[in-house]
């Protein structure tokens, strides 16, 4: 197995993630239901993201933030959800995702940068610092 080295391996990343994501019966209905996902446009922002993320491209502009903050009050005005352990199960599921297909510094800090990112949303949605200080993943 290879490290991450192409636009094309963020692309075969990014697309098998979001490919169990929408069938994931914990993520799923945010992306299918709430969000409903335009994916040919999502999945080009988030090649973007990572190609950012991995290998310092500048190309990406968002605010994570302030999408998934708006994505949690949608979610409760439909009488979902968007909890602190849809961000623990969505870290797994991309570390998993990324373990799968690739081994190597890169891939490594693709795990890391999810986590931190993941961390960062949710200490911003929750004030959760403590529950990921105690996970140190
Ligand atoms: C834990 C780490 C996570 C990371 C690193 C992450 C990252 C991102 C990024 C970069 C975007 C794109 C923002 C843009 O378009 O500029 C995004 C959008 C989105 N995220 Fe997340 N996310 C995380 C967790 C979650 C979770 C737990 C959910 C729901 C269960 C979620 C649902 C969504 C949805 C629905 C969108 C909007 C898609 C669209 O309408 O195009 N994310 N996320």
């Amino acid at each position: 197995m290879a490290d991450i080295e192409t636009y094309d391996d963020i692309v075969k990343l990014v697309d098998t993630f979001y490919q169990k994501v929408v069938k994931d019966p914990t993520l799923g209905p945010a992306f299918n239901d709430v969000a409903q996902v335009d994916w040919p446009n999502h999945l080009p922002r988030m090649y973007q993201f990572w190609e950012t993320v991995i290998f310092s491209k500048p190309g990406y502009k968002g605010n994570p933030a302030v999408i998934h903050s708006q994505l949690r009050d949608k979610m409760e005005a439909q009488g979902h959800q968007l909890t602190l352990a849809h961000f623990d199960y969505w870290i797994d599921l991309f570390q998993a995702t990324v373990d799968e297909l690739f081994v190597g510094k890169r891939a490594d800090q693709a795990k890391r940068s999810a986590y931190q990112m993941g961390r960062g949303l949710t200490v911003h949605l929750y004030d959760a610092n403590n529950f990921f200080v105690l996970r140190q993943k």
